[in-house]
């Protein structure tokens, strides 16, 4: 049984208290066996069997470990890229406007209707194999780039393989109401129609997603297309998620607490009202501030969801056009500058409360006994100075069963 002995900081990130309480533990110790934590905690209070152990040795000292970080917010599978779009919104064009010429998330649906299933594999793995680098060890993957039965199937038995291959675990969501197609657009009813008898009841049978997301926005679904099909998702089993309130308050948080979805992302214009309908059901809050970003908007106001008591997970909406990228740390440096959340509030927002937004949080998100051995060591003094010092390359050390290697090796 490996253990790890002083320990700088051990963060255990434990779901208890609030957003910024991630139960630091100085000179800590740490034991796992079979890929389960066995024992955490203070290195004076360390058990005598466990005491006696071989230690892990990485060759350097361990000045934090915190656990690994989770994506819970990612749309992986996607054919070609959109760098034009990012130059046209510097020089004026909204995000809308690109969208309604027919460009945006259509242009990406023909790119991925393009793509075979093998170059598709090949282009996640790769992105996976970089995001395990830089510690995230579990990836929430949307389809939602298919938009027909058989493309959206395609994706996610991409997803399911990537799964079998290795590498992060997955999570994958039917975002099968990602918008209407273009082919479609004058029967949107038949559309929805599609995603609720059809593709809901194929993901299901084949096992091949936990979760069902829908964007909910002026140009894609409404709150009542949207709760069809998440009362659909729901009864086949699957989790619920909301695209919510990204560009326009149209009501996605409030849709998201009546159908008890496990989180409702982006948020940039949620009302107060919406607000205090997630803290009730206990939604979390997914903040992309990649996103906010590259589109320039307002950041989610993580403040007030904090004050009333909605947890808020951090994520990087990875996707070709309004997030281009899969650095989650770079995600959490900018909730920190752009959300005013501090360094330990980003942390919690990828581990525990991103377990909680992918349903998995009796498995990861945090080092306690029982729990996936799933954790870092950071090159870093201290939680903050690990998201002050922004390092896009930072030495990481990754603990995978019952191995600790090197991100980059
Ligand atoms: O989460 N908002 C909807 N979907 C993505 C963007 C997808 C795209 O632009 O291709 C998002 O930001
Ligand atoms: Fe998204």
């Amino acid at each position: 049984m490996p253990v790890i002995r002083h320990i700088g900081v051990l963060a255990t990130c434990a779901a208890d208290g609030g957003q910024g309480d991630i139960h630091p533990i100085t000179n800590g110790a740490l034991a796992w066996a079979d890929g389960r934590i066995a024992w955490a905690g203070r290195d004076e209070d360390l058990p005598s069997q466990y005491a006696e152990e071989r230690p892990a040795n990485l060759g350097m000292p361990t000045p934090l470990v915190i656990p690994g970080l989770i994506d819970c917010h990612t749309h992986l599978a996607f054919g070609g890229w959109r760098a034009h779009e990012f130059v046209e919104r510097i020089q004026g064009r909204t995000y809308q406007e690109i969208a309604a010429a027919g460009g945006g998330i259509a242009s990406t649906v023909a790119q991925t209707h393009a793509i075979s299933s093998e170059a598709l594999f090949d282009k996640c793995e790769s992105f996976l194999g970089e995001m395990f680098s830089l510690g995230i060890l579990t990836v929430e993957c949307k389809s939602g780039y298919g938009l027909t039965l058989a493309e959206e199937l395609r994706i996610l038995r991409v997803y399911r393989d990537l799964a079998a291959a290795g590498g992060p675990r997955i999570v994958s969501t039917l975002l099968g109401a990602h918008t209407v197609p273009p082919e479609m657009r004058g029967r949107r009813d038949a559309y929805v129609d599609l995603v609720v008898d059809e593709m809901i009841p194929a993901v299901a049978r084949e096992r091949l997603a936990t979760c069902c997301d829908v964007f909910v926005e002026r140009g894609a679904f409404t709150v009542d297309e949207a709760r069809r099909i998440l009362r659909a998702a729901r009864e086949a089993g699957l989790a619920a998620k909301v695209h919510a309130d990204q560009l326009s308050d149209g009501g996605g948080a409030a849709l998201a607490a009546e159908v008890h979805a496990i989180s409702a992302d982006h948020l940039e214009h949620t009302s107060d009202a919406g607000i205090e309908a997630m803290a009730r059901a206990g939604v979390v809050a997914v903040s992309l501030p990649l996103a906010t970003m590259y589109l320039g908007q307002t950041p989610m106001p993580a403040r007030r969801f904090i004050a009333a008591g909605v947890p808020v997970a951090v994520a990087t909406d990875f996707n070709p056009g309004s997030a281009p990228s899969y650095h989650l740390p770079l995600a959490l440096t900018l909730a920190c500058t752009m959300q005013r959340m501090t360094p330990a509030e980003a942390l919690k927002g990828a581990t525990i409360y991103a377990a909680r937004a992918v349903g998995l949080e009796a498995e990861i998100g945090s080092l306690e006994p029982g729990k996936r051995a799933e954790f870092l060591v950071l090159d870093a003094p201290s939680v903050d100075h690990w998201l002050y010092n922004f390092r896009p390359n930072a030495r990481t050390a990754i603990a995978a069963e019952d191995e600790l290697h090197w991100g980059r090796d």
